[in-house]
This record gives C-alpha cells, structure tokens and sequence, in this order.
C-alpha cells in the first residue's frame, strides 16, 4: 500500500514539474485545456475509444482549437497533433528530441530493452538485426511453413463447426504462425503454455497500471516472471543446436537463432540475451493482435460486399487452379494476390488498427508556432488523415481502386497504416503474407454470413467485436452439394 502512495505521490510530483516547465511558456502554449490534474480528459479519450468515436473526438477539438492542441493524457500533459505534416514532424524527428519512451509500466512488462524504447545506435542496431530475418528476401523462403500453419488451423478450428468466433481464432492462428516462424516453437506442449502467458501480457500492457493481487497489470507483470526463463532456455537451446551444427547451421531458421547469429566487426555477439528477450517479447505483441484485427475486418466485409467478395473469390480462384490439390503456396503466387492486397490496403485505410502513437519531448520543441514543452508528451492521431476528404476522396467510401498502380498517389506521410520513417513497422511483409495466404485459403475452402449483421466493436485501443465477430461458415464442398 505504502509503495502505491509513493508511487502516486511521485506521479503528482513529476506531473507539477512538467506542468511548471509548461508555464515558462504561458503565451506560447498551443490552446486547450489540461483540465484535472493525473486525470484532465484520459477518461473522456478512452470513453470515445470504446465508442469507436475516437475521429470525432478529435474533430471536435480540432474545430474548436485548430490542428494543435494541448489536454492531459494517461498523466501527462499533452499536444495533440495531426495533419500530414504532424504525422512527418513525428515519424522522421531526431530520438534526441522526441523520444519514443513509454510509459514504466509498459516497460515493466516488455522489458526495457525492448526496440520501443530505444534510440539512436541502440535503436538502428537492433533493428538491423531484427529486419535482417524479417525482410522480404528471407521471409519469402517461409510462405509453405505460413500455409501450413492456417491449412492446419483450418482443419482444427473452422472444418466441421457450423459457427465459428472469428476474431479470437484469428489471434490464435496469428500467435501460432510466430510461435513457428520466429521463435521455432512447433505444435505442442510448449506453444500452448507460451500462448496464456502472451494473452496476459498483453492485457497487462494495455490494462490500468495498479499492480494489486488479481489485477490485469498484476497478471501480466506475472506472466513476465514465468515467460522469461522459458525463453532464457529456448535461447540456450538453439544456441547449443547451432554450436553443434556449426557449418551446416542456417541462422535464419528462425528469427532467435537468426538475433542469436548476429556478431560485430569484433566478434562479439551484436544482441545481449536482454536485448533478446525483451524483444522477441515485443515482436509477438506487435504482430499477433495487429495483422488479426485487419483479417478480422476482411472477413466481415467479404461477408456484406459482394462485388469485392466476387473479385477476390476470382483472383484466388485463378491462383488455386493453377495448383495441385493440397500444395503449398509459394511467394510467386502471393505476389499474384494484387486486387486481395488493394483491398486489405484500402482497409488498413479505414480501419488502421494503430491509431495513437505517443511520444516524449526530450527539450523544449518549437512546432508551428507553439512551443512543446521538455517532459511533455505527445500524441499524433497519425491516421486521421485517412479520413480526410482533400487527401482520399469520399474517404468514407471503401474503393480498393485508390491504391491501383496508376491511380493518385497520396501525399508522402498520409497513408500511415504502418508508420513511416526509421520505426516504420519492420513486420510489414509478414502481416502481408500472413494476410494473402488465409485469404487465399478462407475463400477457396468457405463461404460464410454474420450471424449479427451489425455486431458493433469497441477500441481497447484494438478493436474488440462484441462477440469476436460471429459467422456461420460452411466449406466450399458441401455448398455444391
Ligand atoms: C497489419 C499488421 C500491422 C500493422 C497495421 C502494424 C502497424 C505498426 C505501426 C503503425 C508501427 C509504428 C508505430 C509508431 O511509430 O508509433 C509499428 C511498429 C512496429 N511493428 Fe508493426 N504492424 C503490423 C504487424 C506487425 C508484425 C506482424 C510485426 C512483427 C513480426 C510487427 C512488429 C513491429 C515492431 C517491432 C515495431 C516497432 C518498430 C520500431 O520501433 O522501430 N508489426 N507497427
């Protein structure tokens, strides 16, 4: 009890401190309010989260104030920003004067070597190593091993139900694809004790960070505790296993023997086991809830669409003949998926599932004519310009075409699915064949109806449908029957 006194104690101190450097600046402050002090207007924000009204919360702030405004965020004062130009300011700025730090709770769950909260040569360095497995030339090689997890899937989770939860299934098919691919962990007892432990995580990270008995924050900060030394082994293992291998050894068998190969110019191993864990740990919780969500919606629209349904159903039909029945898919038939990928873009667009980026700002910051001050934080709603009318057209409308080869390229910095600059997401090419292969496999072995044509979701920040997205599904054969 005393420590979480402390602990809020310090927060209000900190938080008076921050306040205070912002009052140096009393005429140069962008408008708004900061409203309480801890609390200001967190509440409000997550209300229209859940609401999925989150665009609208910021329009109206953005009508009342213009595009830069300061609240008080999750403790924080705040700036607000949006626009194209916000979105480059922020996705391109030096880490020396807007870092990417998170909140410690977040850190006490993802560790603090984690590639979210590193910058400058830590970050490049890290990043290197991780994109060194994640780039598409090394990727290409696993799109049989991808087909085979959701063929798999497939046979256990979806063939002989009649209805099935899409979005939770989803996630699983997700998390067992980087269980296979990325830390090589095949089916069995291990997957399936990492698989709880992830979920709680998970929701630690984005849970309030009051770490009492029977809390989320508290179940993740355990499921840490237990999850790294089951990584500390596994690391020990395919260390073992390519010491004994030595030449025949193939580092990029998966993603930790390919960080464990990693040396210097010296010799010297480029990623600590730390850095290691703390980043495998955040490499599953970007990718598994993420490419998920975009599936998700993809089945539910299929479902309602029937036009982009049909196109699609062509494009993969055309593919699937020109195979035999039951071999894998290879990186030349995904690169064949062009209309499935416009469609997944152009719902990137509409539903992004990343749609807050925060950020601190490490000295005081002069930006469009306001001052941010040093300790603030920053919040960029990036993807509100994939709602705006003078940059995509009826943005409202779902139109794969705008992303057809010749049509009008957006403006640098407004299609932000993925981020952009040197943190832009280096999981891109996985989610795509993540994304193109269970399409691929869904629409050739099912078709199916929502059971509630208008189940409603809810931001947690990631969209939630209420009841995982519920459909009826029935496999191709028995629909010819
Ligand atoms: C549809 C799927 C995905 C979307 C929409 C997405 C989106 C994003 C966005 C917007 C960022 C930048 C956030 C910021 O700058 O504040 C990001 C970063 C990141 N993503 Fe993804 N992501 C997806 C899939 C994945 C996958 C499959 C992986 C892992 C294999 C992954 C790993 C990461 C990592 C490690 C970062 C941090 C990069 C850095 O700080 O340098 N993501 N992602």
């Amino acid at each position: 009890m005393e420590l979480i006194i402390f602990i809020t104690l310090l927060l209000f101190l900190f938080s008076f401190f921050v306040l205070f450097r912002g009052k140096i600046y009393p005429n140069r402050l962008p408008p708004g309010s900061l409203g309480l002090p801890v609390i200001g207007q967190s509440l409000d924000l997550l209300k229209a989260l859940k609401a999925d009204k989150v665009e609208n919360w910021f329009q109206e702030r953005i009508s009342k104030h213009g595009p830069i405004w300061k609240a008080n965020l999750f403790g924080y004062p705040t700036v607000v920003l949006h626009g194209p130009t916000a979105n480059k300011f922020i996705y391109t700025c030096d880490g020396n004067i807007l870092t990417n730090t998170q909140p410690p709770s977040i850190s006490r769950i993802l560790g603090l070597k984690n590639i979210i909260e590193l910058s400058g040569h830590d970050h490049k360095r890290v990043r290197a190593a991780l994109t060194s497995f994640l780039k598409l030339e090394v990727l290409k090689q696993y799109v049989a091993k991808v087909d085979e997890e959701i063929q798999h899937h497939l046979q256990t989770h979806w063939f002989g139900k009649h209805e099935v939860q899409v979005q939770p299934l989803i996630k699983t098919l997700t998390f067992n694809i980087i269980c296979s691919l990325l830390f090589g962990i095949e089916r069995g007892p291990i997957r399936d004790k990492l698989l709880p432990l992830f979920q709680h995580m998970i929701e630690g990270v984005l849970a309030i960070p009051i770490n009492l008995p029977f809390t989320q924050f508290n179940r993740g900060i355990i499921a840490r505790k237990k999850l790294v030394p089951m990584l500390i082994d596994l690391i020990r293992e395919k260390r073992e296993a390519l010491q004994e291998q030595k030449q025949q050894a193939n580092p990029h068998k998966d993603l930790i023997s390919s960080l464990i190969s990693i040396h210097d110019d010296d010799g010297s191993p480029t990623m600590s086991d730390e850095e290691i864990i703390d980043n495998i740990i955040v490499v599953m919780v970007a990718g598994y809830d993420t490419t998920s969500v975009l599936l998700t919606f993809l089945v539910r629209l299929l479902a309602n669409n029937k036009s982009i349904y049909s196109a699609i159903v062509h494009e993969q039909e055309e593919i699937a003949k020109s195979k035999a029945i039951g071999e894998a898919l290879t990186w030349e038939d995904l690169n064949k998926m062009k209309y499935s990928w416009r469609v997944a873009s152009e719902m990137l667009r509409i539903h992004p599932p990343v749609i807050l980026s925060f950020r601190r700002a490490m000295q005081d910051i002069e930006y469009g004519g306001f001052i941010i001050p040093k300790g603030w934080q920053v919040l960029l709603s990036q993807s509100m310009t994939h709602m705006n009318n003078d940059i995509f057209q009826d943005p409202t409308v779902f139109d794969p075409t705008r992303f057809e080869k010749h049509a009008p390229q957006p403006p640098p910095f407004s299609f932000v699915a993925f981020g952009a600059g040197p943190r832009m997401c280096p999981g891109i090419e996985l989610a795509k064949m993540e994304t193109l292969a269970m399409m691929h496999r869904l629409v050739t072995q099912f078709t199916w109806e929502l059971i509630k044509k208008d189940e409603y979701f809810k931001r947690n920040p990631m969209p939630e449908f209420d009841q995982g997205l519920l459909v009826q599904i029935t496999p191709i054969e028995a629909t010819f029957m």
